[in-house]
């Protein structure tokens, strides 16, 4: 299951996700926001970490209007790595490299084809491990040392 949550900045583009993420045949955990009032990215950052570190969703998809506060926001949640992307080749590698388990976007920044795209590119991708996980481990222990 895949967990998606927005403020009001990224409602439509999570809509259009929602779709998409459907299309592809995922189930969808939508965690709000669900109207256009103005409300606070870190509320629907904290849900969807919570959701993807306690194993409810296997993966997160977070939108504000540019992804800026809602991946400072999760990154907070000792465990998430949240990428924010702008392009396919981040969004490839936020999977390879990074093992990103939450994806960020602006929903002011891309149109919805290229958010699908990069969404597409970020689920088809696959973590690589070896050096990699060498790197992650070390960003585990930043969050240990300062927990
Ligand atoms: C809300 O106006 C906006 O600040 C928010 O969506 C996001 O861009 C914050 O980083």
């Amino acid at each position: 299951m895949i967990v998606i949550g927005s403020d009001h900045g990224g409602l439509s583009l999570k809509s259009a996700l929602k779709s998409y993420l459907e299309r592809r045949g995922c189930t969808v955990a939508d965690a709000g926001t669900d109207n256009d009032s103005s409300v606070d990215y870190p509320d629907f950052g904290l849900k969807v970490a919570e959701m993807v570190i306690s194993g409810a969703a296997e993966l997160g998809v977070l939108i504000c209007g540019t992804g800026i506060g809602m991946s400072i926001a999760a990154n907070k949640v000792p465990g998430i790595r949240a990428a924010l992307v702008t392009d396919v080749f981040m969004a490839r590698m936020a999977r390879e490299h990074n093992n990103a388990n939450i994806l960020v976007l602006g929903g002011r920044v891309l149109d919805e084809q290229k958010a699908c795209d990069l969404v597409g590119a970020w689920l088809d991708a696959a973590f690589e491990g070896g050096r990699h996980q060498g790197r992650l481990d070390k960003i585990t222990e930043i969050e240990k040392k300062y927990r």
